[in-house]
């Protein structure tokens, strides 16, 4: 039996993001180079894609470079864009049949031109896709994010665009590069680790968290299903008192 018999329709996470962490580790235990680690990743995105379209997920967010992961060895650095370009070209035309729309957060600027390139040609390709809402987060971090907005955000009231009693929590959603996303209801993180990384410090503010000890490129579909399942298990308060939210379904 598949654990997403197991899974309640009615109340599916809409947003699921994920850190996808540990093909390194995955690599190093069977004796191999931290690149096959990633390039196995890549399969693993593939099959959790899947998964989550299967599950009725509407958005997935993946943390597939931080800023902080430029400080890498140039090797892998080098690697990994390269690999973004390749699982980019030979994946668009299943992302098209499937109705996946691919999108992007992060300093794109940083990327090599080849690899930006592939990026925003797959996102302008796949942008009618209705089925779920893939978002790479690439050279991306919550905290060069937040800082960004904030001085776009002075640069409106500067230019008089936006009134400085305005601003509020919605102002500072609105200048996020998540703003056409609903916050993550789940954030995953594979490989052990118990830390947010720099990911989306201001989006997850109420997302369930669920840690697991499986390495990235090991984690698949019935992983997945287990995660939901169990996010399924926990009450979401926000603030409110069981007895309310009880009273409130
Ligand atoms: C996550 O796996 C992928 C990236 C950060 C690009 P790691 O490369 O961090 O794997 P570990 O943590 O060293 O095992
Ligand atoms: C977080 O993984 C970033 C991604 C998964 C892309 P890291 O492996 O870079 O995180 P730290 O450095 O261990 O916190
Ligand atoms: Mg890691």
């Amino acid at each position: 039996m598949s654990l997403l018999d197991k899974i309640d329709f009615g109340r599916v996470p809409a947003h699921i993001a994920i850190i996808m962490d540990g093909n390194g580790r995955w690599a190093k235990s069977r004796g191999l180079e931290r690149a096959d680690g990633h390039r196995e990743g890549v399969a693993s995105v593939r099959k959790v894609v899947e998964a989550a379209s299967k599950a009725k997920v509407k958005y997935l967010t993946v943390y597939a470079f931080s800023t902080e992961n430029w400080n890498r060895p140039q090797e892998e650095i080098d690697a990994l864009m390269e690999l973004v370009v390749y699982a980019i070209v030979k994946e668009t035309p299943d992302l098209l049949k499937n109705g996946v729309r691919l999108q992007c957060i992060g300093d794109l600027k940083r990327l090599p031109e080849k690899t930006c390139g592939a990026l925003l040609d797959c996102i302008d390709k796949t942008s009618g896709g209705d089925t779920i809402t893939l978002v790479l987060a690439l050279s991306y971090s919550s905290r060069w994010e937040i800082a960004e907005a904030a001085r776009q955000i002075a640069e409106a009231v500067n230019r008089q665009k936006l009134d400085i009693e305005a601003v509020c929590e919605n102002t500072v959603t609105e200048y996020l590069t998540t703003r056409n996303l609903p916050d993550p209801d789940l954030l995953i993180r594979t490989g052990g680790e118990q830390r947010i990384s720099n990911f989306l410090l201001w989006q997850t503010a109420y997302a369930e968290f669920y840690f697991t000890d499986t390495f990235w490129p090991n984690f698949g579909e019935e992983n997945l299903f287990e995660a939901i399942v169990e996010y399924q298990r926990r009450e979401r308060r926000f603030g409110k008192t069981s007895e309310q939210i009880e009273s409130e379904n």
